[in-house]
């Protein structure tokens, strides 16, 4: 095995790639899936399967520069409660295709900002998901939220509906990168919104963090991580800024000189790690962290970790209901992405009675046995390819192709058997990236087509 330096590791894996939580990926999706597809697709679910559900809020209260979310700022309360009315009436058109009182172990509403969903509005929609599905007992009820914006009351209206778990932006605490990212929000409104929301009987707790930021240094990034530890949430997300200027034109406020390189963004990367794990964090797949309790950590630990449009999750279900603008549906047969913008969601939903389906991709077999090879790759940092019930020489092409990165010391093949090492951890997705075949077809130019990548750097 080579000694490679972390400078030439950046150079080899440090492409755009997309993030695996999906096989196939957006990338993929096209117009040739639309509405009634989606409609026959939901017919055939079998009976009694469980779903879980996602209800997409694309409003919040002030837009930060660095966000790569499909975000806008709804001032008016009515325009709120009329997008919750929407969410209700889709899913009132998806529950007549796949019929009530199916099990729900796992609800989330996510954006954006969920709790710009004026109360009355969230407590319908609870209400509706209540008479139509069996939540379980246990179930997960999640909600994101914004520490700068919990309106009034709200904490006790998620302990009052049933929450469990809520996700909080914070990125990083030091000012002039929040300045830089136009998100100012200090240490202590973290800290009140955990507290009311715990006090409030929501007891999970993720953070999300990000490295690679405006003028974000090893020891700012490493001043942030200890700080939040501090505050003991169960589980923290660690995302690498994905800068998409040609994609979210907000991001063109952010200098480009400020940006870190890919080594120094690697090397942030493994600050934080270190800080985290130091903090009593057991670290979660390509980009997360829980304390050793948790059940992320348990699920991980056995072999039954899940990764879907949330990210990593102990949701086993294998069907995920999404309503609202953008929102992503995922069934045995293929994934379904609604309208993305809100008005042309709203206009689709006020002119027929069918589903505000824009975009999709079926499945055949060959996705399947490469989505759920992917997902074992990125949840269990590795794959024993003899258990994909495939024959080995399917997969003779990818073993070859992973040669180089087991000489770089990201994985180690033992027969069938691969496994990503703690150097690899930060480049799962490179060797995901090796078993998608839809990814050579995507990256191929059409002539005269302008280059841009479609994903962010994988660092
Ligand atoms: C949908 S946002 C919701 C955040 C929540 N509304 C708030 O303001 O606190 C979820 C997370 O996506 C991550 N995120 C958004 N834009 C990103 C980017 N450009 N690169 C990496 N992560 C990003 C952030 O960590 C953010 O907390």
């Amino acid at each position: 095995m080579s000694a490679v330096s972390s400078s030439e590791l950046v150079h080899r894996y440090g492409g755009n790639l997309p993030r695996y939580t999906s096989y196939p990926t957006a990338a993929s999706f096209s117009e040739a899936v639309g509405p009634a597809q989606a409609e026959e697709w939901l017919r055939a679910l079998p009976a009694e399967k469980p779903v879980s559900l996602y209800f997409h809020v694309p409003f919040c209260d002030e837009l930060c520069r660095f966000c790569g979310c499909n975000t806008s700022v709804m001032r008016h309360e009515d325009g709120r409660m009329a997008y919750g009315d929407l969410l209700r009436e889709e899913l009132r058109r998806v529950v007549a295709l796949v019929g009530t009182q199916r099990p729900v172990q796992h609800l989330q509403f996510g954006g954006g900002t969920p709790s710009t969903l004026p109360a009355a509005a969230l407590r319908h929609i609870i209400r509706s998901v209540r008479s139509m599905f069996q939540i379980q007992p246990q179930a997960e009820l999640a909600m994101e939220l914004d520490p700068r914006h919990v309106p009034e009351g709200y904490p006790a209206l998620l302990g009052e509906l049933g929450f469990t778990r809520i996700s909080l932006g914070v990125q990083d605490l030091d000012e002039r990168v929040q300045d830089a990212c136009g998100r100012h929000q200090s240490f202590e409104q973290t800290e009140a919104c955990i507290s009311a929301v715990r006090n409030a009987g929501v007891s999970g707790v993720n953070i999300d963090l990000i490295y690679g930021l405006p003028y974000q240094t090893e020891d700012s990034i490493a001043e942030t991580a200890r700080k939040i530890a501090s505050l003991r949430p169960d589980r923290l997300a660690v995302f690498g800024y994905a800068h998409v200027p040609w994609k979210q034109k907000r991001q063109r406020l952010i200098p480009e000189d400020s940006l870190p390189q890919p080594a120094e963004r690697l090397a942030q990367r493994a600050r934080m790690d270190a800080v985290l794990r130091a903090e009593g964090y057991s670290p979660v797949g390509l980009d997360h962290y829980a304390l050793p309790q948790d059940a992320l950590v348990k699920a991980a630990d056995s072999g039954v970790l899940r990764r879907n449009f949330q990210g990593y999750t102990t949701d086993s279900s294998d069907v995920l209901l999404g309503m609202g603008a953008s929102a992503i549906s995922m069934l045995p047969d293929g994934y379904t992405q609604n309208i993305t913008a809100v008005a042309p969601y709203a206009r689709a939903m006020a002119d027929n009675q069918c589903l505000p389906v824009a975009r999709g991709v079926a499945r055949t077999e060959d996705d399947r046995l490469r989505g759920r090879l992917i997902e074992r790759l990125m949840c269990d940092m590795g794959v024993d390819l003899a258990q994909m019930e495939a024959q080995l020489d399917v997969f003779e092409p990818e073993l070859a192709a992973l040669q180089p990165l087991a000489d770089d010391g990201l994985i180690v093949i033992n027969g069938p058997h691969i496994r990503v090492t703690e150097k690899g951890r930060p480049f799962l997705r490179n060797v995901a990236a090796v078993f998608d075949t839809h990814r050579k077809s995507l990256s191929e130019p059409t002539a005269g087509a302008t280059l841009q990548p479609r994903f962010s750097g994988a660092i």
